[in-house]
């Protein structure tokens, strides 16, 4: 386990969920967490359970006052800041016919809010030693049918990764990606009645490790990343995903198995399937 004993971590969008797992794997591995988020009594409940080295305050990272009084007030809570994880998202979404006013709301939270975080959180963070981790997703990798801000704001936070760890690394301070894949969470329990059993089966077609992903495996990542044992690691990706990113539209399967499945229609024999 990473060892962040002393280490101070403001974490956004932390009241449940994902961000829930990853202030609780942080301060498992012995750092002081400030959680942040918009949902004040479960954030609330968050740093109740885990009691010392935990304390909630409210945070909007559409507004730079708050933000500016969080970082502040981090420091003086815990007496340091080492690093932040920007995991705070809007899935404010309706595809390729977003309206603009929502395009401009969801990529404030998804983009502009971890940028501008970033950038004020570099006066308190250490030189070397500094983190920040951005939240990521596999849907800012690939084109999706549906989805518009959300996947742009994604592959947007990625980029800003990039340029922020060579824009930061001279003081040494590291900048990274971990994108999870396919997550049992919140929005995965919506989707399926809270049936596990479906979200793994499902997970099992698009994912090399057959099931969805766990948020604890997405905390561990985090914790390694904002850990010493990551000082050689910026300005790339981490993913979480069971491989899911590393398999192309075929599924690794080949063309052979795709022609079998309509081979039929043509009365041709396409030759044996690749084994599985
Ligand atoms: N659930 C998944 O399968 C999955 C997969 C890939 C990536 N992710 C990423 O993991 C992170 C957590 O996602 P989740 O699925 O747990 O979603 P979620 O909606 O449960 O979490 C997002 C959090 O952001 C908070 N938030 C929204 N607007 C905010 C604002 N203006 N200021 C501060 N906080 C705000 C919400 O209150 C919520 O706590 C996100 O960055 C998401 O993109 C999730």
């Amino acid at each position: 386990m990473a060892d962040l004993r002393n280490r101070v971590f403001l974490v956004t969008g932390a009241t449940h969920s994902i961000g829930e797992y990853i202030a609780r794997g942080l301060h498992a591995a012995g750092a002081a967490v400030m959680i942040t988020g918009i949902e004040d009594d479960k954030g609330r409940a968050v740093a109740e359970t885990l009691g010392a080295r935990a304390t909630y305050r409210h945070l909007d990272i559409r507004s730079d006052e708050e933000i500016d009084a969080r970082l502040a007030e981090t420091v003086s809570v815990f007496g340091r800041l080492d690093g932040i994880v920007n995991c705070a998202c809007s899935y404010l979404d309706n595809g390729i016919a977003t309206a603009r006013a929502d395009w401009l709301a969801a990529l404030d939270v998804n983009v502009v809010g971890a940028a501008i975080l970033t950038q004020k959180a570099v006066a308190y963070l250490p030189k070397p030693g500094g983190v920040v981790v951005n939240i990521g997703s596999v849907a800012g990798k690939f084109g999706n049918g549906f989805r518009g801000p959300y996947s742009v704001g994604k592959a947007g936070l990625m980029h800003f990764t990039r340029l922020a760890a060579v824009a930061l690394g001279p003081q040494g301070i590291r900048v990274v990606t971990v994108s999870p894949g396919w997550t049992w969470s919140p929005p995965m329990e919506g989707m399926t009645a809270n049936n596990r059993d479906l979200a793994d089966r499902a997970g099992a077609d698009v994912t090399p490790l057959g099931r969805v992903g766990r948020m604890e495996e997405v905390a561990n990542v985090v914790a390694f990343a904002c850990s010493d044992e990551a000082s050689w690691v910026n300005g790339c990706d981490l993913p979480v995903d069971g491989g899911f990113s590393m398999m192309g539209p075929d599924q690794g399967l080949g063309p052979r198995h795709w022609c079998n499945q309509h081979a039929g229609e043509f009365a041709v024999d396409a030759g044996q399937p690749n084994p599985k």
